[in-house]
């Protein structure tokens, strides 16, 4: 519907483009869904260590700093609400009594953050992450044979209708609390970014030389590692340990070819 009813160049330029279902599983299997999965699958038979799973399902979050409309959220809060499903039931095959389903649904919309710049979509991306949790709840409701629904609306995603690469991603998601990071900001090449956007870039890379060879995707790139820099695990909180924060995004691969590579 957003794509369809704004004008063919302000879409170019700001890279609106809806992102496949396909294309987005392509990015979160590898990113934290395949590994969830073979967890769960690992402890199934073990209550307390399910019960360990359900709440750490419950603790991760996922920023999508260019969000459109939130498909990605709504696919990853689509995926999170089934593999919770499979816990509940690997739950309710473990136990002697019944299930209150009323108490034991935790993962929610407002682990999802994302930034819009426009305010159409960002408004549309709240109300798709509610429509997805109204789905998953009917779900629920006809497996367990008893209604779900979270009326009135509780929880509330995070989506912030603003400049990404203006904005302090911090002041939106702080970054210990971030699990990961997703989605598929736009992409322009140097000759087809607008004076605005060029503003950007200098900004968000006023430190790289030669920035302006860049294309506009990359600036998320910078964000997002400068980001991820914030936190890092284990003893070594330093340089040389791994953040706690993981990234994917989609891109051209332009990006991994020619000059900007050496910019980079
Ligand atoms: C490819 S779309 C994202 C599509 C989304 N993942 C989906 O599948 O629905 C890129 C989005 O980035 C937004 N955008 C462009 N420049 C931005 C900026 N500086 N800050 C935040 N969002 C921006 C566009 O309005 C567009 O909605």
């Amino acid at each position: 519907m957003f794509q369809s009813i704004i004008d063919a160049d302000a879409r170019r330029n700001l890279g609106a483009h809806y992102t496949s279902e396909e294309n987005i599983l392509k990015l979160i299997k590898p990113l934290f869904l395949d590994s969830l999965w073979a967890e769960f699958e690992n402890i199934l038979s073990n209550k307390n260590r399910l019960l360990e799973f359900h709440v750490k399902q419950r603790s991760l979050t996922f920023f999508d700093p260019a969000c459109g409309c939130c498909n990605f959220l709504v696919i990853t809060y689509r995926e999170l609400r089934l593999l919770e499903l499979a816990v509940l039931r690997a739950g309710r095959a473990s136990c002697q009594q019944g299930l209150d389903i009323q108490t034991l649904i935790n993962v929610d919309v407002d682990q999802f953050y994302g930034i819009e710049i426009e305010d159409f979509p960002a408004q549309i991306a709240q109300v798709a992450l509610w429509l997805t949790d109204h789905q998953m709840n009917m779900k629920v409701s006809e497996e367990f044979g008893a209604y779900f629904a979270r009326i009135p609306l509780k929880a509330t995603p995070h989506i912030v209708c603003g400049n990404a690469l203006q904005l302090d991603w911090a002041d939106v998601l702080p970054a210990e609390k971030c699990s990961f990071i997703l989605g598929n900001p736009p992409f322009l090449g140097k000759s087809n970014q607008s004076a605005a956007q060029k503003v950007d870039m200098q900004l968000v890379c006023r430190d790289i030389k030669n920035a302006g060879l860049l294309d506009f995707v990359l600036a998320w790139y910078v964000k997002a590692a400068r980001y991820m820099d914030l936190c890092r695990s284990g003893d070594n909180r330093g340089e040389g340990a791994a953040p706690t924060i993981k990234a994917v995004f989609v891109s051209t691969n332009s990006i991994t070819q020619g000059e900007q590579v050496g910019v980079l």
